[in-house]
């Protein structure tokens, strides 16, 4: 059971997460904080729950967690002024809020993966997913949605990156309420650094990113590029250098050649 009280006394936010529901069952959180208006109206609302019946991953994927052991959740944006060009640098500000918060509470080196994942150990954490709603275009809703496993040792299926949880790495259960909070005070302000200063944002996600500068291969359903991982542009795509010519990638699912 998730203690809200507690979560409640380690959160410093001034909105994120001060609008907080708690569900225990849901078909997504992503899902509902999008779709669900008159519900979910207010800026900064986190929506978290112990199981999901249709939790959705990336590239139309499902995403499967273990009830009651991991952080599943959803924070709806409503403010315009994070819905500029540069939309995909709050991919990388909650890869960074949840990698920085692992790191400063348990100690653990973190990494991460094209364009959100986090991975301690090659393995994978913690997974982001975007999801917004337009009008013309016009953003009016922008969902983001983690999932973290936290206190699960098992994992079945089939997995492009092995996954982990932090009990399997540090061997101990983990309070999800502290980890919570920590996650979305970290990334209240780091979201006000990504308007201000969107460059330190990439650049502390280059700095995680081993995979910069490798030889690398790109699938997105059946199609697949390979060539050297040149960089992140201004935006947050991937810049794949292949025979001498730059190219601007915006989906798909990165590994190593
Ligand atoms: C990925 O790595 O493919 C992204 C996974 C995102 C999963 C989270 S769990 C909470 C939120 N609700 C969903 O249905 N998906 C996201």
């Amino acid at each position: 059971m998730f203690d809200i009280e507690k979560f409640d006394i380690k959160l410093g936010t001034e909105q994120i997460g001060r609008n907080f529901i708690y569900a225990e069952e849901v078909t997504s959180t992503n899902d509902l904080i999008l779709n669900e208006r008159k519900l979910y109206n207010q800026h900064g609302t986190v929506l978290l729950t112990e199981n999901q019946t249709a939790g959705k991953g990336r590239l139309n994927r499902p995403w499967y967690s273990a009830t009651e052991l991991n952080l599943t959740f959803s924070i709806l944006i409503l403010d315009a002024k994070y819905f500029r060009k540069k939309i995909n640098i709050l991919n990388f500000t909650i890869a960074l809020a949840v990698a920085m918060s692992i790191e400063n509470l348990f100690q653990l080196k973190t990494e991460l993966k094209w364009p959100n994942d986090v991975l301690i150990s090659n393995k994978k954490i913690a997974g982001v997913l975007l999801e917004s709603v337009s009008s013309g275009n016009r953003i009016e809703r922008l969902v983001i949605g983690i999932g973290l496993n936290v206190n699960q040792t098992t994992f079945q299926g089939k997995f492009n990156v092995e996954p982990t949880s932090l009990r399997r790495e540090l061997r101990q259960n983990i309070e999800r309420e502290k980890l919570l909070a920590e996650i979305l005070n970290s990334f209240e302000e780091l979201m006000e650094t990504s308007v201000s200063k969107p460059k330190f944002i990439l650049d502390e996600w280059r700095s995680r990113c081993r995979l910069l500068g490798e030889r690398i291969t790109i699938s997105e359903n059946d199609k697949t590029k390979h060539g050297i991982f040149e960089d992140i542009d201004d935006e947050g795509f991937l810049i794949l250098k292949s025979n001498g010519a730059l190219e601007t990638i915006h989906f798909g699912d990165v590994s190593i050649l």
